[in-house]
């Protein structure tokens, strides 16, 4: 099979690196890729977002299946226009994707099945939306979220009420997020430990993957911004297989079944980010992709063929197929540009990777890389993704960290604790 992947990220080089192994992948192609996809796979400069351009490449190319990291493609319609041009996509169609492309559809889906999430009450005029706050927070802490799609920076929770009313003042009057933000969700701040829980779909079966756990902040013990994840590792001691079963039963096969009986069948990766109280989960969002940096843990010990997988959560054929996961333990460090998630500069050269690739149990996926005449460049915020295997989650912590210490870049940063703590 001819495949191509879209995107060029931390997510997509794990993707790429899974998908070379099986004995299915003739050709690959990665969509723009980085410089560590381009050591597996041939990229071309095409944005994830460029859909029109996306078939046009892969119709020219002969693509058999495209797997699709990002989610903006998915909500804009990928899937449908590459399944119009008689290729098989491997990711959900927009009406399904709308799970993590609307806030507030999410939140209908799951109070619609009785799945456990948090309170919550949907607004599109901001009086409104502060009148709401100001009674709600009297009881209650809350957290405020643009509807739509805003690159991880639409979820603002807040301490105190004037924290809350200043989000809806950006979100809904400065236009802070622009359209993503013109309706919010505002619901009961939860508290507890989260997990990323992860499933393939084929419209009816879901086939969980191990929970995973992301640190989100940027700094040590959880100080600092949000960012798109600086570290995560899989499996987690604290998720009992009761605590699982109840996600899927609760949570991921009503919503799959209700999309479903909404003749909008979701297939893909539908990825449930949990706030676990206690043995009770609680659903915090979907989204309708890998998360970044899950599958940089999840990929390489995923023993089934990727492949398989996705053409089977396409034909509706997960009923029929075996997942496999290793025992073993992975952690994910990310090495970041100085500055991110602010502002950072790019274009410099990284030192070691040489010699942190030939370490025993190191991965090294690439993110924000370019190549440049035989070198390395950093070229975006999240730069770097060093995942240890071990047999213990202590020695994978170990081995992630021993491939830290042998790179360096100017500015570079990472957390020093992922796997030691449970993110706050
Ligand atoms: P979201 O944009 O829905 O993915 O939320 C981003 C992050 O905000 C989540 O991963 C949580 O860390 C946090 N978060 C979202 N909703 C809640 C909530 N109801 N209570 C506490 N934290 C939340
Ligand atoms: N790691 C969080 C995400 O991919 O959304």
């Amino acid at each position: 099979m001819r495949i191509l992947v879209v995107g060029g990220g931390g997510r997509e080089h794990a993707l790429a690196w899974k998908l070379r192994q099986s004995p299915h992948c003739d050709a690959l192609y990665a969509a723009p890729g980085n410089a560590g996809i381009a050591q597996i796979a041939e990229c071309v400069p095409i944005a994830p977002k460029a859909v029109s351009e996306l078939v046009a490449f892969a119709k020219q190319n002969a693509i058999d299946l495209v797997v699709v990291g990002p989610e903006s493609p998915l909500i804009a319609g990928l899937a449908e226009a590459l399944q119009e041009a008689g290729i098989r996509c491997f990711g959900p169609s927009r009406a399904a994707a709308q799970l993590e492309g609307s806030k507030a559809f999410a939140k209908q889906v799951m109070q619609q099945v009785g799945a456990p999430t948090a309170p919550f009450a949907v607004f599109d005029d901001p009086e409104a939306a502060k009148a709401y706050l100001r009674t709600r927070f009297m009881e209650q802490a809350c957290v405020v979220k643009a509807d739509g799609e805003a690159l991880g920076k639409g979820a603002f929770v807040c301490d105190t009420l004037s924290d809350a009313l200043n989000a809806v003042e950006f979100l809904m009057v400065e236009g802070g997020l622009g359209e993503a933000g013109k309706r919010v969700v505002i619901e009961d701040r939860l508290y507890g430990r989260e997990m990323s829980l992860l499933c393939f779909v084929d419209g009816h079966t879901v086939l969980p993957m191990p929970p995973v756990r992301d640190y989100k902040r940027a700094f040590d013990s959880d100080r600092g911004p949000n960012t798109g994840g600086m570290g995560c590792y899989t499996p987690l001691p604290d998720a009992a297989p009761e605590l699982i079963e109840r996600a899927l039963s609760q949570i991921v096969r009503p919503v799959v079944a209700e999309m479903a009986q909404r003749n909008t069948p979701y297939r893909g990766i539908l990825y449930a980010g949990l706030m676990v109280q206690g043995e009770q989960p609680y659903a915090l969002e979907f989204n309708c992709r890998f998360g970044d940096p899950e599958a940089q843990v999840l990929m390489p010990l995923l023993e089934s063929d990727l492949v398989e997988l996705a053409l089977a959560s396409i034909e509706g054929k997960l009923h029929t197929v075996d997942i496999r996961f290793s025992p073993r333990a992975a952690v994910c460090v990310v090495l970041a540009s100085g500055g991110y998630p602010g502002d950072y500069r790019t274009g410099l050269p990284i030192e070691g990777l040489e010699a942190a690739s030939q370490l025993p149990d190191v991965l090294i996926f690439h993110a924000g890389t370019r190549a440049q005449n035989g070198q390395v460049l950093t070229a975006g915020g999240r730069v770097l993704n060093l995942v240890g295997l071990g047999d213990t989650l202590e020695q994978a912590r170990v081995n992630a960290y021993r491939a830290a210490a042998l790179i360096h870049f100017e500015g570079m940063h990472y957390r020093t604790d992922i796997a030691q703590t449970v993110p706050a």
